[in-house]
């Protein structure tokens, strides 16, 4: 038997939401097809890469090959699995790229077991599949791209998290400027230290973005997405259109606009798909007048 599993990418931090708020976006991820082997553990067949990017193909240090053995030890199967991993996002894009994979891992795994398990028990395996990617184990990519939907998580202690529900669909103009950053630096350049009002400020912002989004006021959550004082004025910097960009998308109707994870990735909410498009050829134009090359996509939740 030999399953296909998707793992979708996912907006996270979404302005004051930083390493707490993902959102699992639809048409943009990875792809893992898995069978069983007599061999126990995991075996990583093939990490296709895109073009450019480098992929670990150790089962060691693969997302999807540590979050699938994961699974397997956390049940003590005594068959193993192989994987063959399809990269359909960049690195160190902001799009939660290592995630996607972990996910598609651990839910391969999960499938070809006898009896397989409910999603809340994939956690613990998805979240040690992040942490070989980035260091920490932060849930604000993988517990979205597990669950679809919105996500909230704590900072502190990933394994506590809610799924927030939403009313109603959402447009998303996404661009992918082609800037490198890494994440770790991404994380680096942040403020050890804030001052209390920017951090009441922030914990106030998120906890507006929060009832916007229950109540599906895309505007309000427009404007609290772009009320970040701590995390995202430093990143900005590392991504020469943002400015630009964020005009371009406000001009053309969007409720906000602000950068996804560590970036380079910029996102807009807009009214629809029709408004996304619109939207979306503003933000290209204005990153492509800033001289720096990009990829554009219209997706949803
Ligand atoms: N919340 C994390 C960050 C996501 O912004 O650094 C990185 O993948």
């Amino acid at each position: 038997e030999r399953v296909v599993v998707w793992g979708p990418g996912s907006l996270s931090n979404l302005g004051p939401g930083f390493d707490a708020l993902g959102l699992c976006i639809q048409g943009l991820g990875d792809r893992v097809e898995a069978w069983r082997t007599e061999t126990p553990g995991v075996t990583l067949v093939e990490a296709n890469g895109l073009p450019g990017s480098s992929i670990p193909c150790d089962s060691t240090t693969n997302t999807a090959a540590v979050a699938a053995a994961a699974v397997l030890r956390q049940v003590g199967a005594r068959h193993g699995v192989a994987l063959r991993l399809h990269k359909g996002l960049p690195s160190g894009s902001g799009l939660g790229s290592s995630a996607a994979s972990a996910v598609a891992g651990a839910w391969a795994a999960n499938l070809l077991l006898d009896e397989p398990l409910p999603r809340e028990a994939l956690v613990e395996a998805v979240l040690e599949g992040e942490a070989v990617a980035s260091g920490s184990r932060h849930g604000d990519n993988v517990l979205p791209a597990l669950f679809g939907g919105l996500v909230l998580v704590s900072a502190s202690d990933p394994t506590c998290y809610r799924r927030i529900p939403l009313p109603g669909p959402l447009s998303i103009a996404l661009i992918l400027p082609r800037v490198e950053i890494l994440t770790r630096t991404a994380r680096e350049i942040l403020p050890r230290q804030v001052t209390l009002q920017d951090a009441v400020h922030n914990a106030s912002a998120l906890a507006f973005l929060i009832d916007a989004f229950r109540a599906g006021d895309w505007e309000t959550v427009g404007r609290w997405m772009m009320a970040d004082r701590i995390v995202e004025p430093v990143r900005a910097r590392l991504v020469p259109c943002y400015e630009p960009v964020r005009r371009a998308a406000l001009s053309a109707g969007a409720f906000g606009c602000a950068l996804t994870g560590s970036g380079p990735a910029m996102f807009a909410l807009a009214r629809d798909e029709m408004h996304a498009r619109q939207v979306l050829s503003a933000m290209r134009e204005a990153c492509l007048q800033s001289g720096v090359d990009v990829e554009g996509y219209v997706t949803a939740v």
